[in-house]
């Protein structure tokens, strides 16, 4: 029987130097898309993909994560004996959605390090890796696409995107046969090797790694094994790599739109999307773009 996935792991401990200043005093993970923190898309995904219990590892100055999905006494009682019942739901959908837990990363010292970090709490069982910074829209949730072919081939599964150019050198690379799968066969690829962040001109591909990883528990021993890499950090990627050498690991290239919302030109063009999608803002928003003489 292969194991279910019950847990999902945020690795929420980075500097955002992408985004200074507005992460100098808050962390980039609570920046609102529309009106939702950047956290709160991946959290609903992983509930919409049937993963309940959160692990959000942190780091110095992230209370504001913690208090987010936690219940604010005051505000609801203030909400309440005002009448508003629509935003009161709103909070409380909030901290009701999920069992959450939080690790501490002292120190930020790469996303492998940031996994393992977590090691206790997920113990011996298969868990998800979601980086928020990351959102993917999408029919299917990104994490249930992943889950899907874990739940098939029991083994761990990256999701894939292709990138254009030298952008691969943003990201981990793949080198990977495609697989024929539910009757497609340029959608998972069983992964060969994988590098993080190469010059785009030694790039295995142009398949790079997204933030959603399905990993079975042995990734933790294959992070403790391996050296700091890329930019002098414990990469997550180097420890797949040395996953490869005993297990095989499946790339999906997911169906869906994904931003790249730890970065300003991403995130201006998530909340010009996703503000158009809302059947609240979107028909006034859209008359309001029209308008600017662009
Ligand atoms: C991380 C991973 C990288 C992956 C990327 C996706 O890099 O290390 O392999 O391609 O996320 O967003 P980061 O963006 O944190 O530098």
């Amino acid at each position: 029987m292969i194991p279910k996935v019950r847990k999902a792991v945020f690795p929420a401990a980075g500097l955002g130097t992408r985004f200074l200043p507005a992460t100098k005093a808050q962390p980039k993970e609570m920046l609102p898309l529309v009106d939702k923190p950047l956290i709160q898309y991946g959290v609903e995904e992983c509930i919409h993909s049937g993963i309940q219990n959160i692990i959000i590892v942190t780091g110095r100055g992230k209370s504001s994560i913690e208090d987010h999905f936690d219940v604010s006494f005051e505000l609801e009682h203030t909400l309440e004996s005002k009448g508003k019942k629509d935003l009161l739901a709103i909070v409380r959908s909030v901290s009701d959605m999920i069992n959450v837990a939080y690790v501490r990363q002292k120190e930020a010292l790469g996303l492998g390090h940031a996994v393992l970090r977590a090691k206790e709490l997920v113990g011996p069982e298969p868990f998800a890796a979601v980086l928020s910074d990351d959102v993917i829209h999408s029919e299917v949730p990104a994490i249930r696409q992943l889950l899907d072919i874990y739940e098939y081939y029991g083994a761990s599964v990256v999701a894939l995107m292709e990138v254009e150019g030298d952008a691969i050198s943003s990201y981990g690379a793949v080198d990977a046969e495609p697989v024929a799968h539910n009757g497609t066969n340029n959608r998972l690829y069983r992964i060969r090797n994988m590098v993080e962040k190469p010059k785009a001109s030694e790039a295995p591909s142009n398949l790079a790694i997204i933030g959603r990883y399905v990993l079975t528990p042995e990734i933790f021993h294959s992070i403790e094994s391996i050296e700091p890499g890329s930019g002098g950090e414990l990469q997550l990627t180097d420890a797949l790599k040395h996953l490869l050498r005993s297990r095989p690991i499946y790339g999906f290239r997911f169906e869906g739109k994904r931003y790249d919302a730890g970065d300003k030109l991403g995130f201006l063009k998530a909340t010009v999307e996703f503000a158009l999608q809302r059947f609240d803002l979107g028909n006034e928003f859209r008359e309001y773009l029209k308008g600017l003489k662009l």
